[in-house]
């Protein structure tokens, strides 16, 4: 392809090794309540099945957080100065940050440099070709890391607008999302905006059956997992042997994704200390996604010291965008 633009990708990730990996999941799956971290969904199989269930009519929340990009642009876009650094934490495709740069004045827009973080450096690649072919005169500098630890890699020299979609932070446990949270505060400067996109408390119905949905992509996606171990540590888990598991938890409000065991096995890794038995029924955790509520931004506001500036949400209320200020 001819008048294709230059980017640099400066790669600051740290890479388990085998052992590491090995040690985690073995560890996981010798609790008594058996667990696998949620990071191991995705491969290309796994971001392939997650990009489809964005796309499900059943799973809102992709849709419903776009549709308040759409509407609230032009708002959002008063905050992008000339050579703002437009920063994406976790950027998978570049569909959200092209509605806020579409409302951007095209003399400004030029200026702008797109700052893609991402543990996959293929999707840093994706995204950045996708967005430097649609709007030409912009710049991507792509950081591959995992942006829980390496934001101090995230360029200060400009103002800059960090963008975290998709309510990922509702992935991680309480205390990494404030973890988190005060790391971005930390590294914040006067005129940084933060722009964190977050799946609200709702009718547990909507909220379930986004999890399960009729065409059983969801389930295919969990099932993914244990092919990913599989891989990674060298064990022999039958994914037909699982059922795919979606509940709201009331109490903790929270989707929870399990996988529950259709009969009783052994599984073996030779890397593994032991073998793992699995009974009949049990299940083994695989991801949490948290659902929040207006207190929980008053709450994270109190914690870490940002600033609401403005909460942007679809006229269901059922997603919010929340700008936060230093
Ligand atoms: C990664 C947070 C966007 O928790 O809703 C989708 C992952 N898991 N369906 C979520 C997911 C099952 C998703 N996010």
């Amino acid at each position: 392809m001819t008048n294709k633009q230059e980017f640099k990708i400066n790669d600051v990730l740290h890479r388990s090794s085998k052992e590491e990996i090995v040690d985690e999941i073995f560890q996981g799956l010798s609790k008594k309540d058996k667990y696998i971290s949620c990071k191991f969904f995705y491969d290309s199989l796994g971001s392939k099945l997650f990009e489809e269930i964005t796309r499900l009519p059943e799973y809102y929340p992709s849709r419903t957080e776009k549709n308040i990009l759409k509407k609230k642009s032009p708002e959002i876009s008063k905050y992008i100065e000339h050579k703002t650094d437009i920063v994406e934490l976790g950027s998978g495709d570049c569909s959200k940050i092209s509605i806020i740069l579409s409302a951007v004045d095209y003399s400004i827009r030029n200026s702008l440099r797109y700052i893609p973080v991402d543990i996959s450096i293929s999707a840093i690649r994706d995204s950045a070709a996708v967005l430097q072919e649609r709007y030409k005169g912009i710049g991507v500098y792509g950081i591959s890391a995992d942006f829980t630890r390496d934001m101090g890699f995230i360029p200060s020299a400009s103002k800059r607008l960090i963008c975290f979609f998709g309510s990922t932070l509702g992935n991680l446990p309480a205390e990494e999302q404030t973890e988190l949270l005060n790391g971005l505060k930390n590294i914040m400067k006067p005129g940084d905006n933060l722009l964190l996109g977050i799946d609200m408390v709702k009718d547990s119905e909507i909220l379930e059956s986004a999890y399960n949905d009729k065409s059983s992509v969801t389930a295919a996606f969990n099932k993914n997992i244990l092919n990913v171990v599989n891989r990674l540590v060298n064990t022999d888990f039958d994914t037909a042997q699982f059922e795919h598991l979606a509940f709201y938890n009331n109490k903790e409000s929270r989707i929870e994704m399990h996988l529950r065991a259709l009969s009783e096995m052994e599984i073996y890794s030779l890397h593994f200390p032991e073998k793992i038995v699995v009974r009949k029924g049990e299940t083994i955790h695989t991801e949490n996604s948290r659902k929040f509520t207006y207190a929980d931004i008053s709450k994270f506001s109190l914690l870490t010291g940002l600033n609401v500036e403005n909460v942007f949400m679809d006229p269901n209320k059922w997603f919010s965008l929340v700008q936060f200020i230093a």
